[in-house]
C-alpha cells in the first residue's frame, strides 16, 4: 500500500454540468461524521472510503460519495491520493513581525523560555530605562511586541501574507488570527485591526481573538492591566467589532486564574467566547477554572491536572487544544493525551504558529507530531485538525466536514490513506487546497 504515486488524471468524460463548479475524485477519501459538531471521547472517529468524488457549485459541496455514482460531472480525478476536509488551524498567532531564532539557538544552549522572557535589555539604565525605572524586559512576547511596534502596518502585512500562503500550501482552510503582542490598549487595538484587515485579504476563513492578557505590559501592575483590559480594552475591541473572541495566558509569568475570572465576565458581558492558555509551563488549575467558566477551549495543557483532565472529560464546551509542536520546540512534557480521550474530552490539534515556541505553521507537521510526541492514531488527529477546531473557532458545523450543503473546504493529500500524512513528518503532503470550492493552494 501507499506506492501509488499521487498523479491528477481524469478518469470521466460524461459531459460537464452547467451548475458544477467543481469536481474531484480519488482513490480515497475521509471525513468525521457530518452529523457532528465535534468528536468526543472514544469517537465514533473518521472513516475513510474507496474511490470516492465530490462536488460542489457556488463554493458549496453538492455531492460526497462513489465516484460511480456521480453523474453530470467530469471530476479531476487523484491515482493514490485521499481527499480530506481543509484543516482548520485554531490557535496561531499572527499577524507578528519577525522572527526570533537567535532565542531558539540561546534555549539550546541552556537559556530557559522563562529566563528569555524576563530577561533584561542589554544596555545602560539612563538610555533604556522603563517607564518603572527598572530596565526594559528584552526577550520574548516583549521582543516580539517590540518588532510589531517598530514596523508599519505595510509590513506586518507583506510578512504575514506570504506566510498566510504558505499555510493555504500546507491545507490550512480557517484559522485564527490573534493579538497579544500590543501590550497597550492602542497598540493590541491595531494589532486587530490588522488581523482583521489579514483575514479581508486571506484566501482563508479566519477568527480575531484578543489576547488582552499575554504579559503585563511594563511600568504596570498586573491587576492594573487587567482592569485597563476589561473597563477599555475589551469594550473598545467590541465596539469595533474587532474580535471574536479573548484569550488569556494563566502562567506564573503572567496572569492568574483570578485574572482569567475577571476577564470571563467581561467578555461574557459583550457576548465575546473565552478561550485560556492552560497549564502550559507549569500546573496552574487552569483547565479547570476554563471549564468553569464556559470557555470554548483550554489550550497547551502540558501540566494539566487529573481534575482539570476530569473536568475537560464532563465539558461539552471546552475543546483541549493540543500543541505539540510547541512542546516539541520548548523540549516540554506532553499531556496525557490518551486520559483526556478517556476521560471524554473533545481534544483539537494547532499549531500555535508563532516566533517563540512555535514557528511552525503546518497542520500537516503538528498533526504527525501529535501521532508521535502525543499518541494520537491518524483518524484521531484528523478529526483534532478539522471537526473539533471547527468548534473551537465556532465555525462548526459549516466547516471541518464533507457533506452537501457545507462549504467546499477540502485538500487533496498524496497518500492513499491519511496515515500516510502523519507517517511522513516534514513532507508536504498538500496536492491540493480548496476554500469555498475556489483553489487557494497546491501543486
Ligand atoms: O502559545 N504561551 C504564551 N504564548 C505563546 C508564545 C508567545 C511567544 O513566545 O511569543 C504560546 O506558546
Ligand atoms: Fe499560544
Amino acid at each position: 500500500m501507499g506506492m501509488l504515486a499521487c498523479n491528477p488524471t481524469l478518469l470521466f468524460h460524461v459531459g460537464v454540468s452547467e451548475r458544477a463548479s467543481g469536481a474531484i475524485a480519488a482513490t480515497n477519501l475521509v471525513t468525521p461524521s457530518p452529523d457532528l459538531q465535534q468528536v468526543r471521547g472514544d469517537g465514533p472517529w473518521p472513516e475513510e472510503s474507496a474511490e470516492q468524488a465530490v462536488a460542489w457549485e457556488e463554493g458549496l459541496i453538492t455531492y460526497v460519495g462513489p465516484a460511480d455514482d456521480l453523474a453530470g460531472v467530469e471530476p479531476e480525478w487523484f491515482e493514490g491520493c485521499t481527499i480530506a476536509p481543509g484543516f482548520i488551524d485554531c490557535h496561531t498567532h499572527l499577524p507578528f513581525a519577525g522572527w526570533r531564532a537567535d532565542e531558539f539557538e540561546a534555549r539550546l544552549s541552556g537559556v530557559s523560555y522563562r529566563e528569555l522572557h524576563g530577561r533584561a535589555a542589554a544596555g545602560s539604565m539612563s538610555e533604556r530605562e522603563g517607564a518603572s525605572g527598572s530596565p526594559p524586559k528584552e526577550g520574548g512576547i516583549y521582543r516580539s511586541a517590540r518588532m510589531l511596534a517598530a514596523a508599519s502596518d505595510d509590513e506586518v502585512l507583506a510578512f504575514c501574507r506570504s506566510l498566510v500562503q504558505e499555510m493555504a500550501e500546507h491545507g490550512t482552510t480557517a484559522l485564527e488570527l490573534k493579538t497579544g503582542y500590543g501590550l497597550s490598549v492602542e497598540a493590541e487595538l491595531r494589532q486587530a485591526r490588522l488581523a482583521r484587515r489579514l483575514s479581508e485579504e486571506a484566501p482563508q476563513t479566519c477568527s480575531v481573538t484578543l489576547l488582552a492578557c499575554h504579559a503585563v505590559p511594563e511600568g504596570m501592575e498586573r491587576a492594573d492591566w487587567v482592569r485597563v483590559v476589561c473597563d477599555e480594552l475589551i469594550p473598545a475591541a467590541a465596539r469595533e467589532r474587532l474580535v471574536d473572541a479573548v484569550d488569556v495566558y494563566v502562567e506564573d509569568i503572567a496572569f492568574s486564574v483570578d485574572d482569567l475570572a475577571k476577564v470571563a465576565r467581561c467578555a461574557s458581558d459583550l457576548g465575546l467566547p473565552l478561550r485560556c492558555h492552560a497549564d502550559q509551563l507549569g500546573p496552574s488549575d487552569a483547565a479547570q477554572a476554563a471549564v468553569a467558566l464556559g470557555a470554548r477551549s483550554a489550550d497547551h495543557l502540558n501540566h494539566v491536572s487529573a481534575t482539570g483532565i476530569a473536568a475537560l472529560g464532563g465539558a461539552p464546551a471546552t475543546v483541549a487544544v493540543l500543541l505539540p509542536t510547541s512542546t516539541l520546540f520548548l523540549g516540554s512534557s506532553p499531556p496525557d493525551v490518551r486520559a483526556l480521550l478517556d476521560a471524554g474530552s473533545a481534544v483539537a490539534i494547532a499549531t500555535d504558529f508563532n516566533p517563540g515556541t512555535s514557528p511552525v505553521l503546518s497542520m500537516p507537521e503538528a498533526i504527525a507530531t501529535a501521532c508521535s510526541l502525543y499518541g494520537l492514531r491518524p483518524l484521531e488527529a484528523l478529526a483534532a485538525g478539522t471537526v473539533n477546531a471547527s468548534t473551537v473557532l465556532g465555525f462548526a458545523p459549516e466547516r471541518g466536514t464533507l457533506a452537501p450543503g457545507r462549504p467546499a473546504d477540502l485538500v487533496v493529500l498524496d497518500g492513499d490513506a491519511f496515515r500516510m500524512v502523519p507517517y511522513r513528518p516534514g513532507h508536504n503532503p498538500v496536492v491540493r487546497t480548496f476554500v469555498d470550492g475556489e483553489r487557494v493552494g497546491g501543486r
